[in-house]
């Protein structure tokens, strides 16, 4: 049935205005002051409320076996937790474990997804090792429209890889005109740490954070920008959680390396003091890069609303109490992961733009549109024109309430937000010029999303 959304304001990264935008199938076919109505058209009155293009969670986890236990969403709660929070699309990390192909891990992560996701979702292509099968597989992989790759150069012993591998895969990216995605922190550094402060008796998850400082993921951030440089390759710093860090990466960039920064909500928001929570509750907020002191939060939120950090995402990985338990009595047990999909946009919308720190406009380019523009789904995805997909959030700036577990459609048994009060929130979200969400809640069609293929830089 065709969608007309009267009365609201539209909201992209350049524009605000008043208008009524008409949906036929799955796209935007007209924008305009006083559409008529056609018979048979849905019209939903958006007095008083934004109108957003869908919002892109660039980084997350749904199916993700880490650290010998399994991440706890499935695409199903994950999709229908990031719809309800507004997030119309997300990329998701495929990880295979260094010990298996990269095309079995691929099928493996595109089985999950299909037919369970309710949002769109594409994905980042995981490069745990490469060897002489890995080259071709990874051609076949791009060619299906999974045009980006990501590398850990953390993780030692589990999804880390080498410098010959690093140097391998960047060649390639280039070859091809692929963004490779990175986590950086050094990977050797960490471990000695960590076996060093264990040494010590130091066991609680309040000594994660010591054990891969700061300085260890601005060498990162080095190391990476130096294999870029030497490669000419795209790159783009997952989850940067410090000054040091977006130090070197913009010094990078001032020399002409091509780096996009992306930042998480948990380290815009939260900081370290929450892992060292008493009775093991610190567990909760074990993520890599760590929590960090909150003084970075100043330089974090103002490179955000420069621009220079360009995107938001999540880095949504959820492991519950009884998982985060493992890591009793040795924090490195701890399965890392604060989730968030479901509260990213409201958390950056009040953090951000109610709280001053951010221009709307910064907003809607950070929760959505430079990931579309950054990973090929521009202008599909990532604004609201004619032509585009009908991924829209209707929201309700006038809407008082707080993050709680018991609301959530996260399947998790907590929430790292817990009673934080959140100004705004989506009432109305809809999937292709499918309503998804109404009145906040999912009502729509479990089985709505749809692999985005995507084209290289060639
Ligand atoms: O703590 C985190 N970040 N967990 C998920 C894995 C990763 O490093 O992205
Ligand atoms: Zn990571
Ligand atoms: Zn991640």
């Amino acid at each position: 049935m065709p969608l007309l959304i009267k009365n609201g304001e539209i909201i992209t990264a350049d524009r605000r205005y008043q208008a009524d935008i008409y949906i036929e199938d799955e796209t935007i076919t007209e924008i305009g002051e006083n559409l008529s109505v056609p018979e048979g058209t849905e019209v939903i009155d958006a007095s008083g409320k934004y109108i957003f293009p869908g919002f892109i969670d660039p980084h997350v986890h749904i199916y993700l076996p880490f650290m010998g236990t399994f991440a706890k969403d499935t695409h199903e709660t994950g999709s229908q937790a990031a719809l309800v929070g507004g997030t119309t699309t997300f990329i998701e990390m495929c990880c295979p474990a260094g010990s298996e192909d990269a095309l079995e891990g691929y099928k493996l992560w595109k089985s999950k997804a299909e037919g369970n996701a309710a949002c769109d979702y594409a994905f980042h292509m995981g490069v745990t090792r490469f060897d002489e099968t890995t080259e071709a597989q990874l051609r076949e992989i791009v060619a299906d429209g999974t045009a980006s790759f990501k590398v850990f150069l953390a993780y030692k012993g589990a999804f880390g890889i080498d410098d010959e591998a690093l140097f391998k895969t960047l060649t390639l990216a280039r070859e091809l005109g692929v963004i490779v995605t990175a986590h950086t922190e050094n990977a050797e550094l960490v471990a000695q740490m960590q076996a060093k402060l264990l040494s010590e008796g130091k066991t609680g998850p309040e000594w994660h954070e010591p054990s891969r400082p700061e300085s260890v993921e601005a060498d990162g951030v080095h190391h990476f920008a130096t294999f870029l440089e030497a490669t000419g390759a795209k790159g783009y710093i997952v989850h940067l959680s410090c000054e040091p860090a977006l130090q070197a990466a913009l010094t990078a960039k001032a020399r002409g390396v091509d780096i996009t920064i992306e930042s998480v909500i948990p380290h815009l928001t939260l900081d370290k003091t929450y892992a060292e929570r008493p009775d093991f509750e610190g567990a909760r907020y074990v993520m890599s890069p760590p929590l960090r002191d909150k003084r970075n939060q100043g330089a974090l939120w103002a490179a955000l609303a420069r621009g220079d950090i360009s995107t938001v995402g999540t880095d949504h990985a959820p492991f519950d109490t009884a998982q985060k338990e493992m890591g009793k009595g040795n924090f490195t047990r701890i399965p890392n992961g604060i989730p968030a999909i479901e509260d990213r946009v409201n958390l950056l919308y009040t953090y951000g733009v109610s709280r001053g720190n951010l221009d709307i406009h910064r907003f809607v380019d950070a929760a959505s549109t430079q990931a579309a523009k950054v990973f090929g789904l521009y202008p599909r995805k990532g604004t609201a024109q004619v032509g585009s997909d009908a991924d829209l959030v209707v929201y309700d700036p006038a809407y008082r309430g707080t993050l709680s577990t018991k609301a959530q459609r996260m399947n998790l048994d907590y929430n790292g937000f817990e009673g934080v009060e959140i100004d705004g929130k989506p009432e109305i979200v809809t999937v292709r010029g499918r309503v998804q969400v109404r009145d906040g809640a999912f009502v729509g069609d479990k089985a709505r999303g749809r692999l985005l293929r995507r084209g290289t830089g060639r």
